[in-house]
């Protein structure tokens, strides 16, 4: 479990988060689908197979879980979340279609949380520009990764294509949620594929709005007979 706030100090990033998200749960879903976008090109690039595991870490409402479990039926569907308020909502939107454990993204153990030593997706959504250690978080990520597994990620990108009193506004706006979009994650993502023996495919959304990158583990070596 992620470790909550002393009452003595700055308040842990788990409280922070349930602070953030307490009231806005309730509008999260319908708000956020007019400026997260690429998630649902995320869900569709997935080549999810029946059976199986699929992660989305820090899964907030759990809407796309949801999604994802629709365009790709009958695979396992597991979520975690810092915050036990977002964790309602994913609770009453997913039921017993997912297991979901409340943990930090950072440092969760994958069988102790969730009942699975890794995964064979795994989604990070507009959630790497809310968490600190955002780094760590990914690399945590790509360990989770079984073999022939591929790690998926959307977040906001480098808004270039915004004019620029736009992108400030947007930037200041963010700032408020304590959001921050990452500038050096896709030189991140590369240097975490070559550590890990990883392919990676880099996108950019259109006006450079979000950024998408898959990383993708090898296949397990066939043995021959
Ligand atoms: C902007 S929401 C994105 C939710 C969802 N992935 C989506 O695409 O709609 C960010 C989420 O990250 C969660 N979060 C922030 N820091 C986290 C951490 N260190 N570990 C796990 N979840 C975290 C927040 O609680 C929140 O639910």
């Amino acid at each position: 479990m992620a470790s909550r706030g002393s009452g003595i100090g700055a308040p842990s990033h788990a409280a922070l988060m349930d602070e953030v998200y307490r009231g806005q749960r309730h509008l999260y879903d319908v708000t956020r689908k007019y400026y997260l976008f690429g998630r649902d090109t995320l869900i569709a690039g997935l080549a999810a197979a029946p059976g199986m595991r699929v992660l989305e870490i820090a899964c907030g409402t759990g809407r796309n879980l949801a999604k994802i479990g629709k365009v790709w039926p009958a695979v396992a569907l597991h979520g975690l979340d810092i915050s036990a308020e977002m964790l309602k909502s994913a609770r009453a939107a997913l039921g017993r279609e997912a297991r979901l454990g409340e943990g930090d993204a950072c440092t969760f153990d994958p069988k102790g949380l969730l009942g699975e030593p890794a995964f064979d997706r795994i989604v990070l959504s507009y959630s790497l520009s809310m968490i600190p250690d955002w780094q760590r978080a990914l690399d945590h990520a790509a360990a989770c990764l079984a073999p022939g597994g591929s790690l998926h990620v959307v977040d906001f990108g480098d808004l270039q294509g915004l004019p620029g009193p736009l992108q400030a506004l947007l930037r200041r706006w963010l700032a408020m949620f304590h959001v921050e979009p990452r500038a050096a994650l896709p030189a991140a993502a590369a240097r975490i594929a070559s550590a890990r023996g990883l392919m990676l495919e880099s996108r950019r959304g259109p006006l450079g709005y979000y950024q998408l990158h898959v990383l993708k583990a090898p296949e397990p070596a066939r043995s021959v007979a």
